[in-house]
């Protein structure tokens, strides 16, 4: 019988195709994959942006300290942003004595040599924490969970800090990969049958600045998007300070590239703003949102939102949500501002209270979840393509995404996970969109 292995992955994009890196080196060592309580291996790949993301994974730790009693055998590995941050490896040997194995983000290819050390007989937690970033590490063989959609990392790290995030504390510098690599490994998805490209950095538009061959995002994109075959490409995440209008421009010359762009304002009030030390004022980032929509007047944008961020007064916040009408965006990630030990913000006087957080959270999504809606009805009666991409058991329906990463979902009679379908619009609800195939 082959040993079994579970991921438990918290957080964003990075952390889904990290975790598809680690199940790669598992399936190499011969592990399956279980989702039930079988595992002999169970990796933990945390996420520490905002404090109950932290929360969430010491939760689901601590309760494996009764089947780690009960089956001393079993591994229990954490690995992940929240083992970059200073100090974190020593609460977890604290807190939880049971977990067995300790790595970070510079250094998830080492696990296959952890777990092999850690079997050997030795009783201690092991722990091995790169500070600093290294070489990008090549010729992983990522077990992708995710098909038809394929992520492909571009860069990595970020050198940006906005006073509120901790990335560049745990993620490092910027380093791109090279584009050689990038190409390759997209013309072999393409070539395996994947349909859409998502290209992932912290931070896309710094591609190529750590590289000496004059390599940029926008020449990546044209590069990525000329190689053959039906498929889409999306990437993210955009800092709005580097969005210019040559990447516009390519992205308008290939039908292949998504008219999506993920802009994250974060705040509609120039003060907020400067002191998050986003480097764009609100009349900068709607004149970029007017540039896209010159070249492309059907592009959409979707957004990251925080709310609550120290100082922020009640002017501050009608300015996003007069920002947030005044784009449009098609969909966004909201957040109350998360105080993160290490970063400027969390140092900040004027922190606010966590009920004027709370009434203030709830009227942006009210809003953002209203502009979803009128988006979603004027599609109704319309016809969409969508790559179809997976099966709801509960609706018994197939679903997939429109260039838009609208939702979508119809009945068919044969299996089109991994094509791409049209389909008359019916009925909006919500996110949600549901048709007929025509
Ligand atoms: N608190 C709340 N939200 C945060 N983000 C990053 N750091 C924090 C924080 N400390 C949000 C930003 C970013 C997204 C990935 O997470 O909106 O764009
Ligand atoms: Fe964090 Fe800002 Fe870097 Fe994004 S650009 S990862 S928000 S520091």
């Amino acid at each position: 019988m082959k040993k079994k292995y579970q991921i438990v992955t918290y957080g964003c994009q990075m952390n889904v195709h990290e975790s598809e890196k680690i199940a790669g080196i598992l399936e190499e060592m011969g592990y399956e994959r279980t989702e039930g309580e079988d595992a002999d291996v169970i990796v933990f790949n945390t996420c520490c942006i905002r404090e109950n993301a932290e929360n969430h994974a010491f939760g689901n730790i601590g309760a494996l300290k009764k089947r780690k009693k009960e089956r001393p055998e079993l591994l229990i590995c954490v690995g992940g942003c929240m083992m970059q941050e200073k100090g974190m490896p020593e609460e977890l040997k604290r807190k939880f004595p049971f977990v067995d194995i300790v790595f970070g983000t510079h250094n998830l290819w080492e696990l296959r040599r952890l777990i092999e050390i850690k079997s050997s007989g030795r009783k201690k937690m092991l722990v091995s924490i790169h500070d600093k970033e290294g070489e990008i590490v090549e010729g992983e063989r990522p077990c992708r969970t995710s098909y038809p959609n394929a992520w492909v990392n571009i860069n990595y790290g970020c050198n940006n800090f906005c006073t509120y995030c901790i990335v560049p504390y745990v993620r490092g510098r910027e380093r791109s990969r090279k584009p050689e690599a990038i190409l390759e490994e997209v013309r072999s998805l393409v070539a395996e049958g994947y349909k859409e490209i998502t290209l992932l950095g912290q931070n896309v538009n710094s591609y190529g600045k750590d590289l000496e061959n004059g390599i940029t995002v926008p020449k990546l994109l044209d590069q990525v998007a000329s190689i053959e075959g039906k498929f889409r490409v999306r990437f993210m995440t955009s800092h709005p300070k580097d969005f210019s209008e040559e990447l516009v421009k390519v992205i308008a010359k290939h039908e292949k590239i998504c008219n999506l762009v993920h802009l994250p304002v974060q705040s509609g009030s120039n003060a907020v703003l400067k002191a998050m030390n986003r480097r764009y004022t609100r009349e900068e980032y709607l004149e970029k949102v007017a540039m896209l929509k010159r070249y492309l007047p059907d592009a959409e944008l979707t957004s990251d939102l925080i709310v609550g961020f120290p100082g922020e007064t009640e002017a501050d916040f009608e300015d996003t949500l007069s920002l947030v009408k005044e784009v449009g965006f098609a969909s966004a990630f909201t957040f109350v501002y998360s105080k993160r030990k290490g970063t400027k913000a969390a140092e900040m006087e004027n922190q606010i209270p966590e009920d004027v957080q709370k009434r203030r959270i709830m009227e942006l999504v009210a809003l953002v979840n209203s502009l979803t809606r009128v988006k979603s009805e004027r599609y109704l009666g319309k016809t969409v393509e969508i790559l179809c991409e997976d099966y709801d058991e509960k609706k018994g329906m197939f679903l997939g995404r429109d260039v838009y990463g609208r939702m979508g979902y119809f009945k068919s009679e044969k299996n089109p996970i991994g094509s791409f379908v049209t389909l008359k619009i019916t009925e909006a609800s919500g996110i949600s969109l549901y048709g007929e195939e025509v």
